[in-house]
């Protein structure tokens, strides 16, 4: 088992990492972002208890095993070694892209049911959607007032998801969104976000709204910190990005004979043996790191020991790997699913806090900008 599929702390810089760890880019050199996450979890290690988290999702459908693998595991983690942890449901962020949220109360229910199941536990940690913290979402209009709009125009991920919004024109919300998220962050004062790659610039955003903050009205936030997650990306079944809108995914909710369904149609090659090689076999290696994440195996390990059984066998193993490792979480979710009136009330008592959390920052905010009368 290696520090990298587990999210163990790491803090070895590239070049004395294990030479036999074959996860992918994990002989790649470390970026600064990498470096100082490595840094981050040595101080977790010692304090977990010194950070406050604060990450989340949109609403937009199923969560499924790269979301459990990439960052839901992980916040499970934080939780439990002591960290005080907020988990946002990004629910007005959803419409950056699309018109209308479709079937958001379902969804938002959904995702609430998948952090309960995956182990998230509501007596520690803050479950909340954005909209229900009125406080948090006037933030937006201070922090506006720091950001240019050429640097709003600048941002890497916001431009990649116009390249790819279904929208005819580009709203208001989209260029705002990252400022709104620094909102997310900083009504909490939060000083850890644990985050994939393409949210790097959003972090960025956060930590450049409350320097210019703290210059121009004083120190009320913290500069927050990003914390990547060190689980390589899983391929969705059709050797793309693994996507809730792209029917490549297996939920973390689906049934065993789902899961069983989505791996028979995955997408393989047909060279014999099975080996680990995300370069060169991109679409293998992942179903082999999906079975090695379950196990807590080493993925070159479980392509050996596959070897020339091959494709078939190779899904076999992932099926099993993958319906054992979840068989209690998913119990757990249809209990949770059986009885919507204690989630609704888990979320319902997050919103309450966040809010009241946010009211609090707001009060110091306008205090600190002159606006008490
Ligand atoms: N933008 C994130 C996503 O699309 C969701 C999100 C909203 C978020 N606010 C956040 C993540 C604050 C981390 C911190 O997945």
């Amino acid at each position: 088992m290696t520090a990298a599929i587990t999210g163990a702390p790491t803090a070895a810089p590239a070049e004395s990492r294990p030479a036999g760890s074959r996860l992918a880019g994990s002989l790649a050199p470390m970026s600064s972002a990498q470096r100082r996450s490595a840094m981050l979890e040595a101080e977790i290690a010692r304090d977990a208890s010194r950070f406050r988290i604060l990450t989340g999702d949109r609403p937009t459908g199923a969560l499924h095993l790269g979301h459990y693998f990439g960052t839901l595991a992980n916040r499970v983690r934080l939780q439990d070694l002591g960290a005080e942890v907020f988990v946002l449901i990004a629910d007005y962020q959803v419409l950056t892209d699309r018109d209308v949220a479709g079937r958001l109360d379902d969804h938002v229910m959904g995702l609430a049911m998948d952090y309960l199941a995956i182990g998230i536990d509501p007596a520690r940690t803050v479950i909340f959607a954005h909209s229900a913290a009125p406080a948090l979402n006037q933030l937006l209009l201070p922090f506006l007032s720091l950001v240019s709009v050429p640097e709003l125009q600048r941002n890497p991920t916001v431009k990649d998801e116009i390249a790819h919004s279904r929208q005819s024109s580009v709203s208001g919300l989209m260029f705002t969104y990252p400022v709104h998220q620094a909102a997310d962050i900083l009504f909490c004062k939060a000083n850890l976000v644990p985050v994939g790659a393409d949210q790097l610039p959003h972090v960025e955003v956060t930590r450049m709204i409350a320097r210019r903050f703290a210059e121009r009205y004083g120190p009320v936030f913290p500069v927050p910190d990003a914390l990547l997650s060190r689980a390589p990306a899983l391929l969705g079944t059709d050797g793309g990005k693994m996507s809730k809108s792209r029917g490549n995914a297996i939920a973390i909710s689906a049934t065993a004979d789902e899961t069983a369904r989505l791996i028979k149609g995955a997408k393989t090659d047909s060279i014999r043996p099975v080996t680990y090689d995300p370069a060169a076999r991109p679409e293998v290696s992942s179903l082999v790191l999906l079975a090695a994440l379950c196990l807590d195996r080493d993925p070159a390990q479980v392509a050996a020991e596959i070897g020339d059984g091959g494709a078939s066998a190779l899904k076999a193993t992932v099926t099993e790997a993958v319906n054992e490792r979840f068989a209690a979480i998913r119990a757990r979710r249809a209990e949770l699913a059986g009885d919507p009136g204690y989630v609704r009330r888990i979320v319902r008592e997050g919103n309450a806090r966040a809010s009241e959390i946010a009211n609090s920052t707001l009060n110091e905010v306008r205090a600190a900008m002159g606006m008490i009368y």
